[in-house]
């Protein structure tokens, strides 16, 4: 069996967890979660301050409740994407007005924004496909022009790059997930990047239960209480430790999987299989992105239920990809959709994502794009993507 993902370890792990339990640093905001943030605020270049999560989810949690979003506000964003990035919101009782996504990088197409703002926009949340970063510079125009907050949910943006810039570090708040199917992992966690500092005390507030124990720890205050609204949303110190092992290995992990990523794109092209399936495009140079999800198009949904079958068949787990959040009950509940879906349901249909993880081998790429080049899937020449 080639499985689809196995999470990337890569031996230091124990180490530090044996470091943790020798420090007896076990809670959250300890030795460790200091260490991760104070790593993290200097490789993406964070212009403000890195608070480690529990997950990218509640990230997402804490940017709704800074933006201390009323009952009606509208956040937009794309419906290709992760339940959590809508439901963060819908839980603080926004509404989710999403915008259609470009066909080629499958993010939020830029140029729809601008017709979905109405005076209860708050925020637009952009998701970084794949690593493959949104047109950035356009759509902090518009937000300045708007004065609304942009969200970035780099939940898949660990090393991930636009004009030099770290995804996350560009909006006033960025996201990013270390669950166990990121690039990197600690089982489950994330990290809030608050780019825009005046939200950096409140945040520590709501990350500790709405008290202000971190000043009290700091030595601030000489004691600690009550003081906002608030919740958990600490990372445990050991999940930290392990964390930090896996950071000290960023480069190393992304470097293999450019290269897995792009031995993936030259073996499709040899084997002619772009005449009937849209590969994606090598990354322009502006866009520096990590390996994390190798993708394909299908010309249709009945030509990817085919291939998937086939490479089942041939013991490789290839998945689909979010199934537009607009369809979905709780979708349908909470929002509504701008302008046209000329994208977003098509190219969703017909997205495959093929096996990629650190341990991947060559010899096995070779082998699922053999499998591609058996499958029983319509060998039509076709320009049409
Ligand atoms: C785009 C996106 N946002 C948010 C999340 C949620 O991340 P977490 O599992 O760390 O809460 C994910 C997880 O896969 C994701 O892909």
């Amino acid at each position: 069996m080639i499985p689809f993902h196995e999470p990337y370890t890569n031996g230091l792990e124990i180490s530090y967890l044996k470091d943790a339990i020798k420090r007896r640093s076990f809670s959250g905001a300890g030795y460790f979660t200091l260490q991760c943030e104070l790593l993290l605020k200097e490789f993406t270049g964070c212009p403000g301050e890195v608070l480690l999560t529990s997950s990218c989810t509640h990230a997402l949690e804490m940017c709704a409740l800074l933006l201390d979003l009323q009952p009606g506000d509208e956040i937009i964003m794309p419906s290709f994407t992760f339940v959590s990035s809508a439901n963060a919101f819908v839980l603080r009782g926004a509404k989710i007005v999403f915008v259609d996504i470009r066909p080629d990088t499958m993010n939020i197409d830029e140029h729809l924004i601008e017709a979905a703002i109405t005076d209860k926009t708050k925020a637009i949340l952009v998701m970084h496909y794949g690593g493959v970063a949104c047109e950035m510079d356009t759509i902090m125009n518009i937000a300045a022009k708007f004065d609304i907050k942009v969200i970035e949910d780099a939940a898949q943006c660990m090393d991930a790059w636009y004009k030099g810039k770290h995804l996350g570090s560009i909006g006033h708040f960025g996201t990013i997930s270390f669950h166990a199917t990121k690039n990197i992992q600690c089982g489950e966690g994330g990290a809030l990047l608050i780019n825009d500092r005046t939200f950096y005390e409140r945040a520590e507030i709501l990350r500790e239960k709405g008290t202000n124990r971190k000043a009290f720890l700091r030595g601030d205050i000489d004691k600690y209480s009550w003081v906002d609204i608030g919740s958990s949303y600490l990372m445990s110190d050991l999940a930290a430790a392990f964390l930090l092992s896996q950071l000290k290995t960023t480069t190393i992990v992304t470097e293999k999987r450019i290269k897995l990523w792009n031995y993936y794109l030259k073996k499709l092209t040899e084997k002619k299989l772009d005449k009937f399936l849209q590969l994606p495009s090598a990354s322009p140079d502006h866009l520096q992105h990590n390996g994390h999800i190798f993708y394909l198009h299908t010309t249709d949904l009945k030509q990817r239920i085919r291939l998937i079958k086939n490479l089942k068949e041939k013991k490789i787990q290839a998945y689909f990809h979010y199934v537009p959040l607009h369809s979905a009950v709780q979708g349908k509940k909470h929002s509504r959709f701008s302008g046209e879906d000329k994208f977003t349901t098509v190219k969703s249909n017909t997205l495959l994502r093929l096996p990629l993880f650190y341990n991947l081998t060559t010899k096995q790429i070779d082998f699922i794009v053999d499998a591609i080049y058996g499958a029983s899937i319509d060998k039509k020449t076709i320009n049409t993507f």
